[in-house]
């Protein structure tokens, strides 16, 4: 599969088979993500992968941590802080596509819940990963994070895998903490939900679109 084949098939899957990757696959996958590139080399990122008996129970525990009420405490402010203008309006689009998909309705508040919540249920993947970077270090050093992200995200599909990114996986840390053993002085930056995809299911109809190039490329001679 050539580069752009896998980055233009790549869509984040949010409904997969319950079989794992074979652990070969898997550590092979992780090894070639290794090669990405980042600034001076620090190659900030951690990626904790989290499967079967222990994702199980995980997924338990920050379920029952949020059903108990308790506020999200992310060690990096998240996403969607600070939007405004054409991004707040990216932002509402991409959550009326996602909910439209579903049948959702704005006001069916609910419903979008329940969705929401389908986050910390990995979206029934088979493996969850974890990616921190130190806290110390600030978003310079998080373009590294995301270029590790988009490699092994290729990587997967290469290997006829898919995935979806979380943000929402670094709201409850101390759960994923008690288990993942970060390296000292890392926060959760996001995760990544993998495996394969459960083709059929609605909640992957859902079908992202992009700016045009003029909007967010500059090409001056
Ligand atoms: C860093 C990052 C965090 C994300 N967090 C979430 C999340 O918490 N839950 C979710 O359902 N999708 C999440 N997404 C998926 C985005 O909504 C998705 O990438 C975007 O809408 C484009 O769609 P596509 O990935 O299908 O091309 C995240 C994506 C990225 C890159």
């Amino acid at each position: 599969m050539h580069v752009t084949q896998a980055i233009k098939n790549r869509r984040s899957i949010r409904g997969f088979k319950p079989d794992a990757i074979p652990e070969a696959t898997l550590r092979e996958i992780l090894d070639t993500a290794r090669h990405a590139p980042s600034n001076c080399n620090t190659q900030p990122w951690h990626f904790t992968v989290v499967s079967g008996e222990a994702r199980a129970r995980l997924q338990e525990a920050i379920m029952a941590e949020i059903l108990s009420g308790k506020a999200p405490s992310p060690a990096f402010p998240p996403g969607d802080v600070g939007l405004t203008g054409v991004y707040k309006e990216r932002q509402y689009d991409c959550a009326m596509t996602y909910y439209g998909t579903m049948g959702i309705e704005r006001h069916e508040k609910d419903k979008r819940q329940a969705l929401m919540l389908k986050n910390w249920e990995f979206f029934g993947a088979p493996h969850v990963g974890f990616l921190s970077m130190p806290v110390s270090m600030g978003p310079v050093n998080g373009v590294d994070i995301g270029i590790y992200l988009q490699t092994l995200m290729l990587l997967l599909v290469e290997h006829g895998m898919a995935s979806i990114p979380q943000g929402a996986l670094a709201f409850y840390p101390d759960e994923v903490l008690k288990i993942a053993n970060l390296p000292e002085g890392h926060g959760i930056i996001c995760g990544l939900s993998f495996g394969y995809e459960q083709e059929g299911e609605q909640i992957n109809k859902v079908v992202m679109d992009r700016a045009p190039l003029e909007d967010t490329v500059t090409l001056i001679s």
